[in-house]
């Protein structure tokens, strides 16, 4: 069942957090639907401009469409991930998508509010919502790169003037996560303070983590072991984080880096143990089966996992 996302976060605000996939094929949708229902979790569907490059934007939706079909029981959204103008305005007239980002952070204040209000109108024009970014990530989001220095956490007395100006309906919020596997070095983490201070000024107003994945020790050792070449000073967002973060607001996490590595553990393990192999459903067989499990994991410490009866019951 297709949901819309403000529906979700109505529901999820100060409970838990819905979890937020990038998908780009079959094997991913299988598995990212499998893992919601052993969850017992609704999640939100995330395309970006690259999948839909990718796949094509009629083989995404087909994929979509077709797991719904396969999976009835799922209560889910699908989101336009880091859109551009145009992208948001051909998501929003396509009839399919429950929401839009539009990700114009990194033009001056004015510019990001002026884009953000023109999604915006189209959008709830046709009753979708619209994500907006205020601040900047450091990291590789598709054609976007922001090196470290240049990564800038969001003002708290802006957030609250943009929202107001925007008409936005939820805020990715930059405090101090990035994009891709090297998010922190040395003692560095996550400004919970700066999250706070957002919340106090937008009070029930739902914030999105991006650049959320934790980089697993344990899966980044695999990757390598299998021929990989991982920096082993790839790491990520604690998880036990996540828990002071939905009570400060954070409605959505956004994750797709520790998703992928799921995938290259997945394939360069069966190539390393079966390099006779040329059948690839069988990796294919191991990696909808681990990435179910991946999304059982992530449900369970984003704390949605087991609320997709009352959610479907709120929604139907
Ligand atoms: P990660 O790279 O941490 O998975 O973040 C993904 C993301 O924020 C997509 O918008």
């Amino acid at each position: 069942m297709i949901v819309t996302t403000a529906d979700l976060f109505e529901l999820a605000y100060g409970k838990y957090a819905i979890g937020a996939y990038n998908i780009n094929n079959m094997e991913q949708a299988l598995g990212l639907f499998q893992g919601s229902i052993d969850a017992q979790a609704p999640i939100i569907i995330q395309v970006s401009r690259g999948a839909r490059q990718y796949a094509g934007v009629k083989m995404i939706e087909a994929i979509i469409r077709a797991a719904e079909q396969i999976y009835p029981e799922a209560v889910f959204a699908v989101h336009l991930d880091h859109g551009d103008e145009a992208t948001c305005y051909d998501c929003i007239d396509s009839g399919f998508y429950s929401s839009v980002m539009i990700d114009a952070s990194h033009s001056p204040f004015p510019e990001n509010v002026a884009t953000t209000r023109r999604v915006v109108e189209r959008a709830h024009a046709k009753g979708l919502s619209v994500e907006a970014e205020l601040g900047m990530l450091g990291g590789v989001e598709e054609d976007i790169k922001v090196d470290e220095k240049h990564a800038m956490l969001t003002d708290p007395d802006e957030a609250e003037s943009f929202v107001e100006q925007s008409g936005c309906d939820s805020l990715a919020v930059a405090i101090g996560t990035s994009h891709g596997a090297y998010k922190f070095r040395g003692k560095q983490g996550l400004h919970l303070n700066r999250l706070a201070e957002i919340q106090a000024r937008l009070p029930g107003f739902p914030l999105v983590m991006h650049g959320a994945s934790s980089v697993p020790q344990a899966e980044v050792a695999r990757v390598n072991a299998a021929g990989g070449k991982l920096d082993a000073s790839a790491s990520g967002v604690p998880e036990e984080d996540f828990a002071e973060a939905v009570k400060l607001g954070v409605t959505k996490v956004n994750i797709d880096t520790d998703g992928r590595l799921v995938w290259y553990r997945v394939h360069r393990e069966s190539m390393q143990d079966e390099p006779g192999l040329i059948d690839f459903r069988k990796p294919g067989k191991t990696f909808v089966q681990a990435y179910a499990d991946f999304i059982v994991h992530k449900s369970e410490v984003l704390g949605c996992a087991g609320k997709l009866a009352e959610v479907r019951a709120a929604l139907s």
